[in-house]
């Protein structure tokens, strides 16, 4: 069983290689700027030269604030690309897992959000993934879409990352306090995805279509940072113990963001047995590993 994994360098993609490799998958990992997916030709390419029976995208234009004035970018590898994969693997009978956004919703629910609940992005970033998701749809049915939210890891930058810095450098820290989510691990999402592909290897019966995946808990950015802070000062000194709440109002941002995109995962724990992890267990868990490099 051949696994490509598109946008193999990214925090998620570098997680999914890695953890797969150690399970002894056989697999091709591919990135910028040797392949290209917005290129209808590369993808054809790869899929038929290293021929795998699943391709999971990790692939994506996720800075959502950049997405604002590169909206053509934006489109092009969020959902032209989604279509590139999703037409070669239709002509050839491959499953495909591809990675989509609390983003695709407008954050007005005050319950955890559905799988069925319809999409209403309010950004360039959340247009964009809800078009890829679409584009999947129409032409694959063999696919598998897996939405997640508040992603970070030991790669790349993100959330946690950026308030450790920040902590380290000034006495204060301001968080917005009144947008809601669910704060996600790449290894924990890389271990529900590679569960879903060893069920697609070994299971004729899957349900193909839409799921959710994200840290169990629900927390503002400010508690989240907060919990950040207390964790991350074990390891460092830092400067700021306290991170201030602030209105989304207090800090204006290119990009609107949901205020509220917290996820019920229900139906990928009934189809494919992937359970949540705590959010706080999984976030020491990354700082540990973040902060001593094991
Ligand atoms: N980060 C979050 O908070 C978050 C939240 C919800 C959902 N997601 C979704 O989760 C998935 C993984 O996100 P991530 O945080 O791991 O993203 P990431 O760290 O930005 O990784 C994306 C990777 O895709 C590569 N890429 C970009 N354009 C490409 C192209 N045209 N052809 C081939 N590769 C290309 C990037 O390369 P360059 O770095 O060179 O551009 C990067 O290595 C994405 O689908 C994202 O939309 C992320």
């Amino acid at each position: 069983m051949k696994m490509l994994i598109t946008g193999a360098n990214g925090q998620l993609g570098s997680e999914i290689v890695r953890q797969a490799t150690d399970m002894g998958y056989d697999l091709l990992g591919v990135d910028l700027p040797e392949h290209d997916i917005t290129q209808p030709e590369t993808v054809n390419r790869l899929i038929q030269d290293y021929g795998p029976s699943l391709v999971l995208n990790a692939a994506a234009f996720t800075q959502v604030d950049l997405a604002e004035s590169q909206e053509k970018l934006a489109w092009a590898v969020n959902a032209d690309a989604a279509l590139n994969l999703a037409l070669a693997c239709s002509g050839q009978d491959i499953p495909l897992i591809h990675i989509s956004t609390d983003f695709v919703f407008d954050g007005k629910k005050k319950t955890p959000y559905l799988e069925s609940d319809p999409v209403a992005p309010l950004s360039v970033y959340g247009k964009s993934k809800a078009a890829g998701d679409d584009h999947i749809r129409d032409n694959l049915e063999n696919h598998v879409i897996v939405r997640t939210s508040w992603l970070y890891g030991v790669q790349g930058n993100n959330f946690v990352k950026t308030m450790i810095r920040l902590a380290s450098e000034r006495e204060t820290l301001n968080v917005v306090a009144d947008q809601f989510g669910c704060p996600t691990t790449a290894a924990d999402l890389a271990n529900a995805l590679l569960t879903i592909s060893r069920a697609i290897f070994s299971s004729p019966d899957i349900r193909w279509g839409t799921y959710h995946y994200c840290g169990q808990g629900i927390v503002s950015w400010h508690q989240f940072a907060q919990a950040i802070i207390d964790m991350a000062k074990k390891y460092r000194d830092l400067k700021a113990n306290q991170v201030n709440p602030i209105p989304t109002s207090a800090y204006p941002t290119p990009a609107i963001r949901p205020a509220y995109s917290a996820m019920n995962c229900d139906r990928i724990l009934k189809q494919f047995g992937v359970h949540q992890h705590p959010w706080k267990d999984s976030l020491k868990q990354t700082i540990h590993q973040m902060l001593t490099g094991s």
